[in-house]
């Protein structure tokens, strides 16, 4: 916990998460910042803290237009329904938001435009003609991620206006070799438009400061953190462009018909407007908060894909608008799934739902907590390590300790647990109490991880001291009867302190076992006392071991019901952003961008042969313009001999990623259709299609 001499008693204490777009579903990548944050809460709140939860769906910008467009509803309809669907979502991994609002509200207007308003009077609005990509048959500018091209690099064809997947170069939209619009199709043209400016590079003495600043809570910044701004400044501030024009889902900048407020500019003052509304809700004093010399706490957990909004734009915003800024910004790594980045056709870009659907969400949640630390590393999710770690850890240690002694003393003790334990028992709960303090400074750090190992170790020897006594053979003799209930009631007061700890993390567990023990809900001063004397109800089982059968359904469905793409446009670009964030809801329609991701090209197959110890496949080496020539392997011999091939036009999906096969590596697919073996028919183009065109 932080060390400031002033730190009241009660901190009064203001959480985010970042918010949630509003055009796709929530995935496991996103719980790992929910569950994070909403364990820390849970954790102050326990402390007997005033803490405060908010968070928002993230609701404007291009990609909400777009969609509501294709769905033929209003923006306001999609969103609402978003909302509703992540609320239900986050409510059901017990993600307990104090207030969940959405960034298209009133309060939001409103703190935003006043925000421009106020950034203006300092002379920190800047306003000046730039030229940007234009789609002239949708009749609206590009945003970088919504034209397509060729890389200037590279020469990968199909890459998006701000950086190419292939060579990783980044560059200006204008660069890109013929460039169409992801919308329309249609070749962008170059027009003029005004663009409002928030001036960042003026405000870098502020930043270098509020940024090494050591303040009275520690420094803002993780180390990692620290060291990527040190690289933006280095590299220079540049000015941030905040305005979108019309049509643009979002808030109207004030005097500026038809211009809006880009949605990174009102996305984080969604933080204050959710605030806002639990505020006037509530009664709470929203400038006690927020005023700038406000004494309270203000944490944003994020990803570190949003470190440049969150460290820069983000503080500067505040203090020049008359805000305080956050005392310290908690960034997490990635989630990848069993080693590798989420995947649709693999199955292992998991939807909150569908994962409901299948696993308890708490063993995620534990299973999270106990790969979490304060670092900003990448987490991976190991089914198998999962199914091991929640097996052994929660039901094989923390479980079974209640499981072991709970049904001696309702059988035979009528539910009520000894005056005091053993000798050696009462050590072991003195060994368990006096932890309180290391494990809530665990939490306090984020050091979910080691928190987690303290509290296993201590469920060891809670189940190391049970295996000693062995109750079930004191209670068969009546002369140990009596030490049998003490025995059990230290191994009940011991499961209650586990409960107690593990509560951040497991919360309907342990509302379970408040039921269970017929105790009020445990707060972390708790830990300081022992049920004596105390009966308590029945014992119901609590925890189901989780079987590899259900991971396998729960891979299965994702693959069953995810299109086989991983990612297109869905926000605009963000500083060298992963698009984590970014990934697409289940579509079961593809849009006319995400057909042409595929690059299909006419090919000419230059040499066909037989592969040995393949019966069924030919090795095409096919000519696919640009004097490029790629070997593909098509299984299509039980229908066409070399032969019959070679000079033959065909369409070639050229961007499919090589596949290693026993023979070499295949660069590619041609295109047939039908059942297979006899029944194939490959497809080609009418005469006069030369190698190379694309086929769209
Ligand atoms: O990256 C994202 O998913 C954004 N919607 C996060 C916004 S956080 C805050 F700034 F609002
Ligand atoms: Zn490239």
């Amino acid at each position: 916990m932080p060390s400031h001499p002033a730190q009241p008693m009660t901190r009064k204490i203001l959480v985010t998460s970042a918010l949630p777009y509003a055009n796709g579903s929530i995935h496991l990548g996103h719980l790992v910042e929910y569950v994070q944050t909403d364990i820390w809460v849970r954790f102050q709140k326990m402390r007997g803290h005033e803490c405060y939860y908010v968070c928002a769906d993230d609701t404007h910008g291009t990609p909400v237009m777009l969609r509501a467009e294709q769905e033929g509803i209003a923006p306001e309809k999609l969103i609402a329904r978003m909302q509703q669907e992540h609320l239900r979502d986050f409510t059901d991994f017990h993600i307990a938001f104090d207030n969940y609002y959405s960034t298209n509200s009133e309060e939001n207007r409103e703190l935003s435009q006043d925000i421009y308003r106020r950034l203006r009077q300092r002379c920190l609005i800047e306003v000046r003609p730039i030229e940007q990509f234009y789609d002239p048959v949708k009749q609206m500018f590009l945003p970088d991620r919504y034209i397509k091209g060729e890389c200037p690099r590279c020469h990968a064809p199909d890459q998006y206006g701000d950086a190419c997947e292939r060579c990783g170069a980044t560059y200006d939209p204008t660069e890109l070799i013929n460039p169409v619009s992801a919308i329309s199709g249609a070749a962008p043209v170059r027009r003029q438009s005004e663009h409002h400016f928030f001036k960042l590079s003026q405000c870098r003495d502020f930043l270098l400061d509020w940024v090494r600043h050591e303040r009275s809570r520690g420094a803002p910044l993780q180390d990692e953190a620290h060291n990527k701004l040190e690289e933006w400044f280095d590299a220079g501030l540049r000015d941030w462009d905040i305005s979108r024009d019309a049509p643009y889902f979002g808030f109207e900048i004030p005097d500026a018909p038809g211009k809006f407020l880009y949605v990174w500019l009102d996305a984080p003052v969604g933080y204050m407007a959710s605030f806002r509304n639990l505020c006037d809700r509530n009664g709470l004093d929203f400038d006690e908060f927020w005023a700038q010399d406000s004494t309270t706490e203000l944490y944003h957990f994020i990803g570190k894909d949003i470190l440049y909004f969150h460290a820069l734009f983000w503080p500067a915003t505040l203090h020049f608008s008359g805000y305080r800024t956050p005392d310290r910004i908690f960034v997490h790594g990635f989630l990848t799934v069993d080693g590798q980045k989420m995947s649709k056709s693999r199955g292992t870009f998991i939807t909150a739902r569908s994962f409901l659907n299948h696993i308890d969400p708490e063993y995620l949640r534990y299973y999270l907590a106990a790969k979490l630390n304060e670092r900003i590393e990448d987490l991976d999710l190991n089914f198998d390590d999962f199914t091991a770690r929640v097996n052994s850890d929660l039901v094989g240690k923390y479980i079974n300790i209640a499981s072991r002694t709970a049904g001696f003393i309702s059988d035979r003790f009528g539910g009520t647990l000894a005056a005091r334990p053993d000798a050696d028992g009462a050590a072991l709960l003195a060994r368990m109490q006096g932890a309180a303090d290391d494990i809530a400074r665990a939490y306090e750090e984020r050091r979910y991880g080691e928190a987690v190992r303290t509290i296993m170790e201590l469920a060891d020897q809670a189940n190391a001291y049970i295996n000693d006594r062995q109750p079930w053979r004191l209670v068969k003799d009546p002369a140990s009867l009596e030490h049998a209930q003490e025995v059990c009631s230290a191994g009940i007061n011991a499961f209650r302190l586990l409960t107690l700890y593990l509560k951040p993390i497991l919360p309907r567990m342990a509302a379970a076992v408040e039921e269970f023990l017929a105790i009020p809900p445990l707060a972390w001063r708790d830990a300081a006392e022992l049920l004596t004397g105390h009966t308590i109800k029945a014992y119901t089982h609590l925890a189901k071991r989780v079987e590899r059968a259900q991971i396998d359904a729960l891979i299965g469905e994702n693959r069953a019901q995810l299109p086989a793409k991983e990612g297109a446009p869905h926000s605009e670009t963000r500083h060298g952003a992963a698009q984590q964030h970014d990934n697409p809801p289940a579509v079961e329609t593809i849009s006319i961008e995400d057909f042409t991701r595929i690059d299909l090209r006419i090919a000419k197959v230059l040499a066909a042969e037989d592969v040995e110890g393949a019966d069924k496949l030919l090795r095409l080496t096919l000519d696919i313009g640009d004097g490029e020539t790629r070997q593909v392997f098509a299984g299509i011999k039980g229908k066409y001999t070399a032969a019959d091939l070679i000079g033959r036009h065909t369409v070639v999906v050229a961007n499919l990623a090589p596949r290693k096969m026993r023979f070499g590596v295949s660069e590619g697919m041609v295109l047939a259709a039908g059942p297979g073996g006899k029944d194939l028919w490959l497809i080609q183009p009418d005469s006069g299609a030369q190698a190379g065109m694309r086929v769209k």
